[in-house]
């Protein structure tokens, strides 16, 4: 018997005896059945298969997603540091500018717009380096619980009477100490709420932020539905979580929801549906870079008008939690000290003397740090503090540093750092470099590093 061969091969969904489904594959031929045109058909069960290239078809997208937001990531790191020192220089002038300004003058008022937006680019430069780069110093133990309290009442004053907020906690007592900074932990709050309020604004509803304790086993089924399927949306890899104790903060929303195609883009960087104005999309994106970065993750779920939930995974501690600082409202401090101060940007160097001038005290400045070390040498009494930048050519700060204190080991130094070239503060403290200051330098946050590295 000759069997002709039909080109076709089809792939079926197909229901077994039971009701259950399954792929099929079906695969037929003419024959030629004694004497008589035949077909015979093979159906082969191939269900494992498709589920194994789903997954597989699922880690490709997941990866190539992680390979995205990375390559931006850089991209915007590299961005944001030379904007910073752009900034650096837009501020300090307008700092003492103002200074030179009658405050019945209108260009004051100006001139206080310029810091303003100056400020609030400094901001967004910095979301946008949490997103890319996040920083590891500034972390100690919280407790969440505190915080989020803290975020739902100042939230509670901007949103509309016809939005319903709800607490609820759930946790194990003192069950919610994570390793964390808190202005990130707050900043990641304050967008999944903001999104939850704006889904909400037109027709209001209820808004609800929760804390539970998990825990992550070695297989998660706290990713899996009642079937075992994993959720409509794992973003990125969710699954990758080490197993331990988690604390799961949900915030979820009854508000207008996402169609699955939105879902998958809302971790993108500059992913809106807002209007122009409304949104920069960068709210997401941050919040899943530290989530990330605390070595936690994120999921959502969402449904077209029935609303949207997030919730978040970080590692939990067993900690004693520190208490905070106190956060002081106290004017500018003064002095009136000699500094030496070195930077090798000219134009840096005019305003940190101008600033550090206004504020009593007496400066002396390099744009070369061989040349400071030049002059520390033969004049190392003449002053009581030095302010470096840490990124110069020939002798980058912290050698600098070291080279100061062979000279003189009670010399106070403060370190300016942008976010590229982080030396890590434990590094330089076992130096002996007293303080840090990150770029851009502002006004008030130098006043009081400079009056903490002369006092202690
Ligand atoms: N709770 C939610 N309900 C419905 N849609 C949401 C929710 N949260 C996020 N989204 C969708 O995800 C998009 C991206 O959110 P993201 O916070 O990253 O940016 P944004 O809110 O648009 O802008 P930004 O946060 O920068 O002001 C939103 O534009 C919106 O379409
Ligand atoms: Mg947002």
């Amino acid at each position: 018997m000759r069997g002709e061969k039909v080109p076709n091969r089809y792939e079926v969904k197909l229901k077994r005896k039971d009701g259950s489904c399954f792929y099929g594959e079906i695969i037929a031929r003419k024959i030629d059945f004694a004497g008589e045109p035949g077909v015979q058909v093979w159906i082969r069960d191939i269900t494992e298969r498709k589920q194994a290239d789903n997954e597989k078809r699922l880690l490709e997208l997941q990866l190539q997603q992680a390979q995205k937001v990375e390559a931006i990531g850089t991209l915007a790191g590299g961005i944001a540091h030379d904007f910073n020192n752009i900034l650096a220089a837009i501020i300090g002038y307008t700092e003492i500018a103002s200074l030179q300004v009658a405050d019945d003058n209108k260009a004051k008022e100006s001139l206080n717009e310029v810091l303003k937006a100056g400020h609030r680019a400094k901001d967004l430069v910095n979301q946008i380096l949490a997103f890319s780069r996040p920083a590891e110093e500034g972390r100690k133990p919280i407790q969440v619980t505190s915080i989020m309290k803290e975020a739902l009442k100042l939230l509670r004053a901007t949103l509309p009477a016809t939005i319903e907020t709800r607490q609820n906690i759930e946790i194990d007592p003192d069950q919610d100490t994570i390793l964390a900074d808190p202005t990130q932990i707050h900043e990641v709050l304050m967008n999944l709420c903001t999104n939850a309020a704006h889904a909400m604004w037109e027709n209001g509803g209820i808004l609800e932020i929760s804390l539970q304790n998990v825990e992550i086993g070695i297989r998660n089924s706290e990713f899996e539905d009642d079937e075992g399927k994993p959720p409509i949306h794992i973003p990125y890899s969710s699954v990758d979580l080490d197993p331990g104790q988690y604390l799961r903060l949900t915030v979820s929303d009854t508000g207008h929801g996402m169609t699955e195609k939105v879902m998958k883009r809302i971790f993108d960087p500059y992913f809106t549906t807002k209007d122009k104005g409304g949104g920069t999309g960068m709210g997401l994106s941050v919040v899943h870079g530290i989530i990330k970065s605390h070595g936690g993750t994120i999921t959502v779920y969402s449904e077209q008008a029935k609303g949207s939930t997030f919730h978040v995974y970080l590692p939990l501690i067993q900690e004693e939690v520190q208490k905070p600082d106190i956060d002081d409202n106290a004017p500018v401090l003064t002095g009136h000290e000699r500094i030496l101060f070195v930077d090798d940007e000219h134009a840096l160097v005019e305003i940190a003397k101008d600033i550090l001038e206004r504020l009593g005290y007496e400066v002396v400045t390099r744009t070369s740090s061989v040349e400071a070390l030049e002059l520390f040498r033969v004049r190392a009494h003449s002053f009581d503090l030095v302010i470096t930048d840490m990124t110069m050519p020939n002798m980058t700060g912290d050698k600098l540093s070291r080279e100061l204190m062979k000279i003189r080991s009670d010399i106070p130094i403060i370190l300016c750092t942008g976010y590229s070239e982080r030396i890590s503060e434990e590094k330089a403290k076992g130096m002996g470099i007293r303080e840090f200051v990150m770029k851009p330098l502002v006004m008030k946050d130098l006043a009081k590093t400079v009056r903490k590295a002369l006092d202690t």
